[in-house]
């Protein structure tokens, strides 16, 4: 717990003056599902055609983070929530901005999801359920970390040997088996669109 310290909130500037500037809402779109659902494309993608429309953007990716601000951070239940902590307060920094922040994270549980809702607010906070089956994304297997994990080479790895818990309330649920890439991102721009539109 922080102690000596004086944060100032009133600050001169509000998000809305911000949001003005760019001529957006900034929310923070928070992309949830199992490793190799299709997350981090979707997130690309989405970031991708956001920016052909105009909107600023920033892209929050797992995997990048976790070189970064999270590099001393492996997948103990502890160390996720941190991760996911950190990210979510890092995404309401560029929310707070305007910009609409796109985060890709396995987020595994109910809790760390609504600990990520409470820090970055409700009214911003876009939960979509990016959801492949655990059989599907082992087929994919687009990094060969499932056959690690399955030769005992990855310890706690999410949906072999480490929970994932099916989000109760999505914003929207993505199904990414038997569509799509493009289909899938027509649905989620359709969605997201309308509550980045400002005024
Ligand atoms: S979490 O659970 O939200 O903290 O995970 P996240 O920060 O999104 O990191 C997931 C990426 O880390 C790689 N990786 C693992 N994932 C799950 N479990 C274990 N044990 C693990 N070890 C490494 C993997 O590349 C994940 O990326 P995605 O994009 O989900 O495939």
């Amino acid at each position: 717990m922080a102690e000596n310290i004086h944060p100032i909130f009133d600050t001169i500037l509000a998000k809305s003056d911000k949001e003005k500037l760019l001529n957006q809402r900034g929310v923070v779109v928070w992309m949830v599902g199992l490793s190799g659902s299709g997350k981090s494309t979707l997130a690309r993608g989405l970031e991708k055609k956001l920016h052909d429309e105009g909107v600023l953007t920033m892209l929050l990716d797992g995997d990048n983070l976790r070189t970064g601000v999270n590099n001393n951070l492996g997948f103990s239940d502890e160390d996720r929530t941190e991760n996911i902590r950190r990210a979510a307060e890092v995404s309401k920094l560029f929310c707070e901005c305007g910009v609409v922040t796109i985060c890709s994270l396995i987020s595994p549980t109910n809790s760390i999801r609504k600990m990520a809702k409470e820090i970055i607010g409700e009214e911003n906070y876009l939960e979509i359920f990016v959801n492949a089956s655990l059989e599907e994304c082992e087929k994919r297997d687009v990094k060969g970390l499932y056959a690690k994990a399955r030769a005992g080479e990855i310890k706690s790895f999410t949906g072999i040997d480490s929970p994932f818990e099916v989000p109760s309330k999505p914003f929207l649920e993505i199904i990414t088996e038997g569509s799509t890439i493009e289909e899938s991102l027509e649905t989620l721009i359709e969605r997201v669109y309308p509550k980045i539109q400002s005024g």
